[in-house]
C-alpha cells in the first residue's frame, strides 16, 4: 500500500471551465493515491500523516498532454515553414523511418521521456512509430517514470514513403503481436490503437484495427480535420463517407463505446461539432502545432458551448514545445486572434478556461484526473515561482497566471502521480 501524506502550499485547481479555486496556505491530503480533500486547517484525523511542507509554493493538478509524438521530439523545430502534408513527407516520414533501429530509438526516446518527466505533464496520449520493438522500448522507458501514459504503435499502409509503409496484413498482424506483448504488462503504460489518420490507412486496415480494438477493448487515437488539403484528400479517398468524422464513425472509431481522442478538429462545421459531442469524442486541441503548420485555429469556445469534450495537447513536433503551460497560453492567444480576425461570435478563451482544459478537461480521458476534488487521482505539481521576481503584491490567481506565461519550464519542484512522488 502506498503511504498517505499531506502537502502544504498555495493550492489551485478547477471545478469547471469557469470555476478556478485558489486556496493559500492550505493542506491537500492524499489517501490511497486519491485526493481526500483540501483544507484551510488540517483536520486532526490527518495530523499523524507525513507532511510535505511546500509553503509559499504553488500546488496545481498535473497536466495531461492529450496528443504528442514521442518520435518527433528529436526533430522539433525543424521544417516549420511547411504546411502539414509537405511537412509529413519531407521531415516527418524520413525521420520516423529511423526508429526501425532500436538503439537509435532508445537514445531518442530516452531524451523525450526524461524531458517529459521533468515537465508539468503527468499523463499523456502518445504516438510512437510503426515499429514494434521501438514502441515497446518506449513503453518500457515510460513505465519506469511513474507517469501514466497511453502509447500507440502507429499504423500506415498507404500514402507514405516505402521505408515506412507497412503491408495491410503486416500492419494488422504487428498490431496484434504488439498488443499481446504489452497488454497488462505494465502498471503505468497502456496500449492505444493508433491509425495515423485516414489518408495513411486503407479501408481494409481500418476495419481490421477496429476489430482488434474491440477484441482487446482498447481506446483509439488519431488525427481529424487538421488541414484543408487533408480534408479534401479524405473526401476523395472515402467517397462513401458523409464527412471526415463520419469516415471514422463508419469504422467504429469515433467515440460511443470506443473511447477516442482526435487531435486537432480545426475545421469542423456545426453538424460535425455536434457529432463529436454526441459521440463523446475527446478533442486534443494543439494550438502551437496549428500555428506552426498554418492549419488554422480550432473553434474551441464553440465546441465547449456545444458540449464537446476538449483537452489540450502539445502535438510535438507539429508543436515545437513540450510545455503544457505553453499550450495553455497558446490556446488563449490563438483564440484571441480567431475572435479578432475570423469569427467574433464566440469570445476568446479565458485563463480559467484554458487552465481547466489542460488539467480537468484533458484529464477526464484518464478517469477522475486533473482536479483536487475528493476522489480524484492524486496528480500534483509543485511550482516554485520565486524566480519570477517582482516588487508588486500578487494574489494566488495572479501568481498562477504568471507561472503559466513566464515560468518556461523553470521552478518545477516536485511531482506526484496517483499519490506516488515521481520527481
Ligand atoms: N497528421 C498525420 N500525421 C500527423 C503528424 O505526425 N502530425 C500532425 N500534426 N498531423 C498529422
Ligand atoms: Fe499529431
Amino acid at each position: 500500500m502506498r503511504e498517505d501524506f499531506v502537502i502544504k502550499g498555495d493550492i489551485c485547481f478547477s471545478l469547471s471551465a469557469n470555476e478556478l479555486i485558489t486556496r493559500e496556505d492550505s493542506f491537500l491530503v492524499c489517501a490511497d493515491g486519491k485526493v481526500a480533500g483540501v483544507f484551510d486547517k488540517l483536520p486532526e484525523r490527518f495530523e499523524h500523516l507525513k507532511l510535505y511542507d511546500y509553503s509559499g509554493k504553488l500546488v496545481i493538478p498535473g497536466m495531461s498532454d492529450l496528443h504528442v509524438h514521442a518520435s518527433q521530439y528529436a526533430y522539433r523545430g525543424l521544417g516549420m515553414d511547411l504546411e502539414l502534408l509537405d511537412w509529413l513527407n519531407t521531415i516527418t516520414f524520413p525521420h520516423e523511418a529511423r526508429y526501425e533501429d532500436v538503439d537509435f530509438a532508445k537514445k531518442a526516446y530516452g531524451i523525450f521521456v526524461d524531458d517529459m518527466l521533468k515537465s508539468e505533464t503527468t499523463r499523456a496520449c502518445i504516438f510512437a512509430t510503426v515499429h514494434v520493438p521501438a514502441t515497446i522500448a518506449l513503453m518500457d522507458l515510460f513505465e519506469k517514470t511513474g507517469l501514466k501514459t497511453y502509447v500507440g504503435k502507429v499504423n500506415m499502409d498507404r500514402n507514405c514513403a516505402d521505408c515506412l509503409r507497412e503491408t495491410s496484413a503486416g500492419s494488422a498482424e504487428d498490431t496484434r503481436q504488439w498488443i499481446e506483448a504489452v497488454n497488462g504488462r505494465y502498471e503505468n503504460v497502456r496500449p492505444i490503437i493508433t491509425p495515423r489518420f485516414i489518408p495513411s490507412c486503407t479501408d481494409g486496415l481500418m476495419r481490421e484495427l477496429s476489430d482488434i480494438r474491440a477484441r482487446y477493448d482498447l481506446p483509439v487515437q488519431s488525427h481529424l480535420s487538421e488541414n484543408l488539403s487533408e480534408i479534401e484528400w479524405v473526401r476523395e479517398l472515402c467517397p462513401w463517407s458523409e464527412s471526415y468524422p463520419d469516415a471514422y464513425l463508419k469504422f467504429g472509431m469515433l467515440g460511443g463505446d470506443t473511447r477516442t481522442v482526435m487531435a486537432h478538429c480545426v475545421h469542423v462545421n456545426d453538424e460535425e461539432t455536434d457529432l463529436l459531442a454526441e459521440r463523446g469524442v475527446y478533442v486534443a486541441h494543439s494550438p502551437q502545432s496549428n500555428e506552426n503548420l498554418r492549419s488554422g485555429v480550432a473553434p474551441i469556445k464553440k465546441m465547449l458551448k456545444r458540449g464537446v469534450k476538449v483537452g489540450l495537447a502539445t502535438d510535438v513536433a507539429g508543436g515545437s514545445s513540450l510545455s503544457m503551460f505553453r499550450a495553455v497560453t497558446d490556446a488563449i492567444q490563438c483564440s484571441k486572434l480567431r475572435w479578432r480576425l475570423s469569427d467574433d461570435s464566440f469570445p476568446a478563451l479565458s485563463m480559467d478556461e484554458a487552465f481547466f482544459l489542460a488539467t480537468k478537461g484533458s484529464g477526464e480521458f484518464f478517469g477522475k484526473v486533473g482536479s483536487f476534488e475528493e476522489g480524484y487521482e492524486f496528480d500534483a505539481v509543485v511550482l516554485d515561482d520565486s524566480m519570477l521576481k517582482t516588487v508588486i503584491d500578487l494574489s494566488l490567481r495572479q501568481r498562477l497566471e504568471r507561472v503559466l506565461y513566464l515560468s518556461n519550464g523553470r521552478g518545477i519542484e516536485a511531482k506526484f502521480v496517483s499519490g506516488t512522488k515521481v520527481l
